[in-house]
């Protein structure tokens, strides 16, 4: 598969595969063009055809031709790869010889977890106490037990690898599959079994919860070809069709909790399994729908959980909401034994994500003090930055302005630490070559100059120049200042300013000689207008 894939890439240059999908203009040894995902206002595509890659500054993504087709497409690899084929006239049987190894082996542990899980659901019903467990103090009724497949793995050493042998499974199938523990038996014991779905309904795993307490509380599936936890979201197999139908999603955190959500009436609910969020999951769920809704634990771990996944999306341009206020309640499943109705309020109520970190923050730090208004501001002003509306942006602004009781104006005037913008290191060469009319040596002091200022603290504290507001300006210039700069202690830094400072006015008083010099040239019929020039040159000599 590697080989097909290399084969195409060698025959579909990078810029014709996109060049399908959005203008591209050379610029230098890259091309550039807009972001297909509509966040930016400069063009901040970027692609290499020397490296055969591409990079949004804006959506802060990147890859190769197949990983584009997939995020544009929103298809999987396999549809791109198929899709590329094509185009690219490979033949991808010829590819296939291993894939069919892959794919044949891969039927076996799918197999081999299936019949697992048929296994569990049988013992769960000839084992009373466990029903009592699953029935009554966790509350499934017979319909979700049965559509999310519940089953008990027995307390043993070894019943379900003597079951799955006897079925004729290698010891080395079951270790694929995900099924042993260290020493060739049983991995899952005494818990009650939980299958995970792959998209087509199949089995590729299972969560397994102790019965009562005891360590770990949860067990789960190692990584195996058929389960990958990074990209798995449980209950999805389950919830898509509601999210397709109700235009949201809700993520949990806990594997119950969404069974108790779809048993309550919400079907829009997953988690991710065992893990905390990815961008893959984030990118997974936002093809489905743009109404992502948070709701996580209120206790101190879901909280910094929210934060981290707000953030994670903030970082690919997608907005969640969250969902918070359980009546009391830690988790939804406990909201949920309550009554099932709060849980559906709850699901309504919910707000955008930065509405509840804005009144996060309020309650955290005393806005009656200068410190907690100078921290409330900065942590607000930090996320409102990066709203890309301007309408909603001024909605925000308006609201802390009035929080902090001062005028909008004051809160745009303060000066932000910026933050730093987390990208792939690009060639300085490939970006600069966007031509402008200052000479490239006046242009060099001005890029190290305004990255000093934008990243260098308080040395950046003298110079005063504008800020360039396109995104990939900012990360040069913060490659620059990574390079060039951010090794020296503070002081060697303020030094480096001041001369730069001082070249840059210089040569930049030279350059104005030069140009308006030329302007005479051209003047010379004119004579206000050379007196004019004369006079400015004058001027610009004595300074
Ligand atoms: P919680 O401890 O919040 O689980 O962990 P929960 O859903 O409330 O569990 P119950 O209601 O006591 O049964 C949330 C999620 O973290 C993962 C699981 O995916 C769980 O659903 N987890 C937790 C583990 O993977 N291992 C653990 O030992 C604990
Ligand atoms: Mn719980």
């Amino acid at each position: 598969m590697q080989d097909a894939k290399e084969e195409i890439k060698a025959r579909l240059p990078v810029e014709d595969v996109i060049g399908q999908y959005i203008e591209l203009k050379r610029a230098g040894r890259t091309l550039k063009g807009r972001s297909p995902w509509g966040v930016d206002k400069t063009p901040s595509f970027m692609v290499s055809p020397d490296k055969g890659i591409w990079h949004d500054f804006s959506a802060n993504k990147g890859g190769d031709i197949f990983t584009f087709v997939m995020e544009v497409e929103g298809i999987s690899f396999r549809e791109a790869l198929e899709k590329l084929a094509a185009q690219a006239g490979v033949e991808l049987k010829q590819y296939s010889g291993n894939d069919k190894k892959l794919a044949e082996h891969k039927k076996r542990l799918k197999e081999a977890v299936e019949l697992a899980c048929k296994y569990y659901q049988v013992c769960l019903s000839k084992n009373k106490p466990v029903c009592e467990y699953v029935f009554y103090r966790r509350n499934l009724n017979r319909k979700t037990a049965v559509e999310f497949r519940i089953g008990y793995a027995p307390k043993g050493k070894d019943y379900l690898v003597q079951f799955l042998t006897k079925k004729g499974f290698k010891l080395s199938e079951l270790k694929d599959a995900g099924l042993l523990n260290q020493y060739n038996g049983d991995l899952f014991r005494g818990r009650m079994m939980v299958p995970f779905f792959g998209n087509s309904g199949e089995i590729i795993g299972f969560t397994g919860r102790i019965i009562g307490d005891g360590e770990p509380k949860y067990l789960n599936t190692p990584e195996t070809i058929l389960f990958n936890k990074g990209r798995f979201i449980f209950g999805l197999a389950q919830a898509k069709e509601f999210i397709h139908r109700s235009g949201y999603v809700v993520i949990v955190e806990g594997n119950m909790d969404v069974i108790s959500s779809h048993q309550a009436g919400v079907r829009e609910a997953v988690a991710t399994s065992g893990t905390a969020m990815t961008e893959n999951h984030l990118k997974i769920l936002s093809r489905l729908t743009d109404d992502i809704r948070l709701a996580y634990d209120g206790d101190t771990a879901g909280i910094k959980a929210a934060e981290r996944a707000i953030s994670l999306a903030n970082n690919l341009g997608i907005s969640l909401k969250v969902i918070s206020g359980y009546h009391g309640a830690k988790d939804p499943d406990e909201l949920i034994q309550k009554d099932p109705t709060l849980w559906q309020k709850c699901v309504e109520e919910c707000e955008p994500a930065i509405d509840w970190l804005l009144k996060k923050y309020e309650m955290q730090l005393d806005l009656t003090t200068g410190p907690g208004k100078k921290a409330y501001s900065d942590i607000a002003m930090k996320m409102i930055q990066k709203i890309p509306d301007s309408v909603e942006r001024k909605h925000y602004e308006k609201l802390v302005a009035k929080k902090l009781d001062v005028s909008v104006e004051d809160l745009l005037s303060k000066k932000l630490p910026l933050e730093k913008t987390r990208l792939k290191p690009i060639k300085t060469k490939d970006l600069n070559s966007g031509g402008t009319s200052l000479d490239r040596n006046l242009k060099a002091l001005q890029d190290n100059l305004t990255a000093i200022m934008i990243y260098g603290g308080s040395a950046g504290g003298e110079i005063n120049l504008e800020l360039p507001e396109d995104e990939t300006k900012i990360a040069e210039l913060e490659l620059i200042f990574e390079r060039e700069y951010s090794k020296l202690p503070e002081e060697d830094l303020k030094r480096e300013a001041k001369m730069l400072l001082t070249r840059y006015k210089r040569e930049k008083n030279q350059y104005e000689i030069a140009r308006l010099t030329k302007e005479l040239e051209n003047a010379v019929d004119d004579e206000e207008k050379t007196a004019d020039l004369l006079r400015k040159i004058q001027i610009l000599r004595k300074s």
